[in-house]
């Protein structure tokens, strides 16, 4: 049996909250990681993590957040959804949907090319090939054209964190975002700066926090946030739409 060896485990990182959220460690060793996401997966995930080639290559704690999120919330609605995630690093968000939802099509996990080769050994690691497709999108570049043009469903976990890339993912989501698409978007903020972000996104789109997550308290305060971005609703049809919650910042 292949063993896998990691620096920070070499058994399940149970998703505890608490502790799971705390700052990445610094110069972290490569290796591989199993999760489950606290049993929520019945076959753990792999994940190789290296950080040769950029900061995407390590999990982080807005990815395990949004993963375990859609997981619990969505295990069998997205059989008919066209899948996209942004910013995916490893792939730790679109492979934990792979594995334990029901989907219909194969999820496109997108990061720029530094984590093509990674994204691909996650891929082939957790023989998700026929599920998951790896591919180049770079925010502010035209979206290739074998990814879906408006997705129902976007994932981006951790893509807020460097301050000239704004209004690049901003652009990238107003490219992608068609009328019957959400976004979930889970990010930590770190610094003053990374709330630029949320200004740039709330003049553009429709954000509105997550309010049905039960782990919400905890992961809040640890400053990560889960919420949905949508294209703006006219006027008038945002005051015909019952017990739509509102921007909740
Ligand atoms: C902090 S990592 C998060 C990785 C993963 N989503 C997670 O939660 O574990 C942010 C990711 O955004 C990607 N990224 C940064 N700037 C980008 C850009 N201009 N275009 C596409 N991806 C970008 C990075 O390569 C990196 O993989």
């Amino acid at each position: 049996m292949e063993r896998f060896v990691s620096p920070s485990s070499d058994t399940d990182v149970s998703f505890n909250v608490s502790t799971s959220l705390a700052p990445p460690r610094i110069n972290k060793l490569p290796g591989t990681t199993s999760i489950t996401f606290d049993g929520s997966l019945k076959e753990p995930l792999f994940l190789k993590e290296d950080l040769k080639n950029g900061c995407g290559g390590q999990l982080w704690p807005a990815g395990m957040v949004l993963a375990k999120y859609i997981l619990h919330r969505y295990p069998s609605e997205l059989s008919d959804k066209s899948i996209v995630e942004l910013g995916a690093g490893g792939g730790l968000v679109g492979l934990a949907v792979a594995r334990g939802c029901k989907i219909g099509a194969p999820i496109h996990i997108t990061d720029q090319q530094p984590m093509f080769s990674l994204m691909n050994d996650n891929i082939k690691l957790n023989h998700l090939e026929s599920m998951v497709t790896a591919s180049i999108l770079n925010w502010g570049e035209p979206i290739p054209e074998h990814i879906p043009s408006k997705p129902e469903v976007i994932l981006a976990a951790d893509c807020v964190y460097f301050e000239p890339a704004f209004p690049l993912l901003i652009a990238t989501l107003q490219d992608l975002l068609g009328p019957d698409s959400v976004c979930y978007f889970c990010y930590k903020r770190r610094r003053r700066a990374d709330l630029r972000f949320m200004k740039m996104a709330k003049k553009t789109f429709d954000v509105v926090e997550v309010r049905d997550d039960p782990d919400a308290q905890s992961y809040n305060r640890e400053n990560i946030s889960l919420l949905t971005i949508r294209v703006k609703s006219p006027r008038h049809m945002r005051r015909v739409q019952p017990g739509r919650e509102q921007d909740g910042t």
